[in-house]
């Protein structure tokens, strides 16, 4: 079968058929269920593992539904009515109770692809992207469902997004809301998540599904630092190049849940979507809701190839920005470097200093408007601090760019200090249960973007500086969870997805009026790093913790699902703010090169010979950016060694690999020097075998040799040091 969705409907099975896996479903007496998920099937599939004979049910017999509804393999579970499996959807009526049942309506296969009602998600076009809505009904009328499913060329991605319609003629309250429900067996899986905390993000994690549910979720108002959108299930044995794992990540930036349960005949439900902490949607007889997408990915060739077809789909189908395959600007930002104590003056000498460098751009952070000398007060209050920046925005910017360097700006729009004009003016714009004293969080609330209004003075606090000077860049940060989830005017149990809802509009509009500016996200780090955000933004601050050893780590955890042409990376100063640690100067620009690269430190302070290190690392962005942000990302060595086979010598290193094959970037790092070692011999991924490489200082060596028998690295000594190889086929 070639790649597309089919319909036969003899067996009334659909089958959707992507790159090199297969997914279907199929229908039995109306009901809708999950066949398989996994590697191509080209062959003719029937409805055997559906079980139907092990149901009197299915021959019209009553009096056991309830052993059907809680073991046939549901494509979209729902509550109450005899499935007690995690639910993918739960509806509560006018009354109270909570009860739907699903059967088939009807289907539509079609070329190209829908968008989702204010959420981001994937797009394509009909030549490149094929989808499937199918329509399913309450058997009492009470709600109908779509079930999205799109396939694009060349890939193994699956989207899959969920519509809710209420056909009643009564008020219903959506209580869980899930994008994608896959059932399958167990086959001892394990599950890999993302974990971590405030400049310690997305440390994986692998471990066995016992019985029972495990829940990764966020209930913070943001997909977090802790919890991440994203789950994978590996088979027994699979690696980074071998076996076969299914990984799910989800296109929202809000509160989330993934779940997986492990039921009492060994099978598996795994759930993702918003969450359904504090949550319950009021849908009037007539409205809709949609719920955000899901990726799927169904890997037959280990977690390395996982990876890549995330960061495939992300770039083809998900980043819109004009600047996903341009080199972006090389930064300097002066939060290390200054904190809230700059002027003009400090802020020209950066930019001085950064431009005989090489570097090419000023961001100017926190610190800028209002009184804002420390993190106490003026969020809210966009207006320029004249004691720091005399002449205004337009004034520096101007002389910034009389520089020949272009201008970025910190904003936290979604902000407000108690201690702010703005809420002396506004005190019933936070997000505060009313009647409750309101939590604050680094001195600040957040405003009620559920609100037109409030989102009206936000939009316009940003566009106005951007339409008033010439800055090209917004660092749009994002600094407390929501807390105290309340409003004065939006229902309680909406407020956590009315509230991104408003996010996503500000994103929206502030694109398509500026449609050249370089948006990064942002969010203490990388608090909101997610599919969702990517869809604004073309990269997204990875970390707050700039230390490059600590960012092998993370930014390794982070390209696990995320193209690293996304990834916010800068070097900066040592010993590094947050943990002390001491790391060459090259080193720090190799870990940078990863990401989008740039600097975040006092070049005023540097000597001069790292002011050359500096222009070293400029011309290497320059020479190998191109292959970074567009080549595939092969993970090489891992200290973790939770995806590689080993790394015996605490190293990571990694590959970018051209998509022709012509040319690769090898970086190594030896994060812990070890006494009395061989110098590590690593086998490389992705190139062609075929081919002869010839390395930078003359080697040449067959694409079968590097790949099988492996590449021998220098001897390295000391700890933090490390290596580029650029091969370049002969
Ligand atoms: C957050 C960001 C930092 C910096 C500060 C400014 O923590 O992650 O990069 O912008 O806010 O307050």
């Amino acid at each position: 079968m070639d790649h597309g969705i089919f319909f036969d409907e003899k067996e009334e099975l659909f089958s959707i058929q992507m790159k090199t896996t297969t997914y279907i479903i199929g229908l039995a007496n109306g009901y809708l269920g999950h066949i398989y998920y996994g590697s191509r099937i080209n062959g003719l599939v029937g409805k055997e593992s559906l079980r139907l004979n092990d149901y009197t049910f299915m021959n019209g017999e009553k009096k056991d539904k309830c052993t059907f509804m809680d073991s046939f393999p549901f494509e979209y579970g729902t509550a109450g009515i005899g499935d007690f499996r995690t639910a993918a959807l739960s509806v509560r009526n006018e009354a109270g109770f909570s009860g739907v049942e699903l059967k088939y309506i009807s289907h539509n296969i079609y070329n190209g692809k829908k968008k989702l009602n204010g959420l981001p998600s994937t797009f394509g076009d009909e030549g490149d992207t094929t989808s499937l809505d199918i329509l399913l009904s309450d058997t009492e009328g009470l709600i109908e469902v779509t079930l999205t499913y799109s396939i694009f060329k060349d890939s193994d991605i699956l989207a899959k997004s969920v519509r809710v319609n209420n056909s009643s003629d009564q008020k219903l309250y959506i209580e869980k809301l899930m994008s994608s429900s896959v059932d399958m067996p167990y086959e001892g899986q394990e599950i890999i998540t993302l974990h971590g905390s405030w400049a310690r993000e997305r440390a994986a994690c692998r471990r066995d599904i016992g019985h029972g549910r495990i829940e990764i979720s966020s209930k913070r108002g943001i997909s977090s630092h802790q919890e991440h959108p994203f789950m994978a299930f590996a088979k027994p044995g699979t690696s980074e190049n071998i076996g076969e794992v299914l990984g799910m990540c989800f296109v929202y930036s809000g509160n989330f849940l993934a779940e997986v349960e492990r039921n009492q005949s060994d099978t598996l439900r795994a759930n993702m979507g918003i969450g359904d902490y504090d949550f319950s949607w009021k849908l009037d007889p007539g409205e809709t809701i949609d719920a955000p997408e899901v990726l799927l990915c169904y890997s037959t060739a280990g977690l390395g190839n996982m990876s890549r077809e995330f960061h495939n789909v992300m770039r083809d189908h998900l980043i819109r920005s004009p600047y996903l395959h341009k080199k972006r600007p090389i930064l300097i930002n002066n939060w290390e470097a200054t904190y809230f104590d700059f002027n003009e003056e400090k802020l020209l000498e950066i930019a001085r200093q950064a431009k005989s460098c090489g570097i090419e751009m000023l961001v100017m952070d926190d610190g800028w408007f209002g009184k804002r000398d420390s993190d106490n007060c003026s969020l809210g209050d966009w207006v320029v601090d004249k004691r720091k920046l005399p002449d205004g925005l337009t004034g520096l910017c101007k002389k910034i760019n009389d520089m020949g360097l272009d201008m970025g700006i910190w904003f936290e729009p979604e902000m407000i200090s108690p201690d702010s004009d703005l809420y002396r003016a506004h005190p019933d714009w936070v997000i505060a249960i009313p009647g409750r004293e309101n939590s604050e969080c680094r001195s600040q609330f957040v405003l009620d973007l559920t609100r037109s209004e409030v989102r009206e003075y936000v939009y316009e606090c940003v566009a106005k500086v951007l339409r008033e000077t010439n800055i090209k860049y917004v660092k749009w940060d994002m600094n407390r969870p929501l807390t105290d989830v309340g409003s004065t005017v939006t229902r309680g149990g909406e407020i956590h997805h009315r509230y991104m809802l408003g996010v996503y509009e500000l994103m929206e509009r502030l694109t398509s009026e500026f449609p050249d500016l370089l948006l990064e996200n942002c969010s203490s780090g990388g608090g909101r790093f997610d599919a969702g955000m990517l869809y604004y933004s073309p990269q997204i601050w990875c970390s707050d913790d700039t230390d490059a050893m600590e960012r092998l780590k993370i930014q390794e955890g982070t390209a696990l699902i995320y193209p690293p042409s996304a990834i916010g990376a800068h070097v900066s100063i040592c010993p590094n703010h947050l943990v002390g640690r001491t790391t060459d100067m090259t080193t720090r620009g190799y870990v940078a090169l990863l990401g989008t690269f740039g600097y975040e430190l006092d070049i005023t302070k540097l000597s001069d010979e790292d002011k050359e290190i500096i222009k070293e690392q400029v011309a290497d962005y320059h020479r190998f950016n191109d292959l970074i942000r567009e080549g595939d990302y092969y993970r090489i060595t891992s200290d973790g060694g939770l995806y590689t086979n080993y790394s015996v010598y605490h190293s990571y290193s990694w590959m970018f690999v051209s998509k022709d094959k012509k040319e690769a970037l090898l970086t190594y790092v030896q994060e812990r020097g070890t006494a009395n070692m061989r110098p590590q011999q690593v086998k490389l991924v992705g190139l062609d075998p075929k081919k002869i490489y010839r390395l930078d200082d003359g080697r040449s060596f067959s694409g079968d040799e590097l790949v099988h028998i492996g590449f021998v690295t220098d001897k390295l000594w000391g700890d933090g040091k490390g290596r580029l190889y650029h091969f370049v086929e002969e």
